[in-house]
């Protein structure tokens, strides 16, 4: 990245400064002058500039690792949104009030995934990018249509956060993303499960007018990534 480069370059630059504004000062004393104006100076640009070198090393630390990070982690809140979305939309047009609230319970699940990761694109000092899925219109499809979909979502899913876990070695993140692909892969157990047990496979699902309500995440300032 550019910016870190130049930034590096103005640190060093800071620092060779404040090593000249020290040097001056030896020799201010040294030579015995007497001018208090001169003193005065010296100090305060010796103290201006080790503020500004700090400053700078901190943004520098927002280095190019922590960038690619936040790059991941907004594809990561990308699918958990496709996943919150599709979830209720498919429980608030199913008629059985079991697999309707299976599918609720993994979209809250999806929900709460989408609000650590979008926290933690914070604490990185990055922007949670709040990409909506398409608006899903009409659509009509068999139950075991509709849990194949979510299989294939799940998986991609944990194999989003597996090259993740590859890519970045931080041990704060590997824990943080490992967490989230545990219950991925509960979901993907729980929606296999459903594949071979449902009782009526064949049954149609008519997702139609479907408006997404987002309440499974508390108050609005609780979804960070909704600008
Ligand atoms: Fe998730
Ligand atoms: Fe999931």
């Amino acid at each position: 990245m550019k910016f870190n480069q130049s930034a590096r370059f103005l640190k060093d630059e800071l620092q060779k400064s404040l090593e000249k504004v020290k040097e001056s000062f030896g020799l201010f004393k040294k030579e015995g002058i007497k001018n208090y104006e001169i003193k005065e100076l010296l100090e305060d640009i010796e103290k201006g500039l080790g503020n500004y070198a700090s400053k700078i090393d901190k943004l520098i630390q927002f280095d190019e690792e922590k960038y690619t990070i936040v790059q991941f982690l907004n594809e990561v809140l990308k699918l958990e949104y496709n996943g919150i979305w599709d979830y209720n939309m498919y429980a608030s047009s199913i008629k059985d009030p079991v697999l309707a609230g299976d599918l609720k319970k993994f979209g809250a699940s999806e929900g709460m995934h989408a609000l650590l990761v979008a926290n933690m694109v914070k604490k990185l000092g990055g922007t949670p990018q709040f990409n909506p899925p398409e608006y899903r219109k009409k659509k009509k499809l068999s139950v075991k249509e509709m849990l194949e979909e979510h299989k294939k979502g799940e998986i991609e899913a944990i194999e989003l956060l597996e090259r993740g876990m590859k890519k970045f070695s931080d041990p704060e993140f590997q824990y943080f993303i490992g967490k989230i692909r545990l219950d991925e892969q509960e979901h993907l157990k729980e929606v296999e499960k459903l594949l071979k047990e449902y009782k009526d496979l064949q049954a149609m699902i008519d997702a139609t007018d479907y408006r997404w309500r987002d309440d499974y995440a508390g108050d609005e300032k609780d979804r960070p990534w909704i600008e």
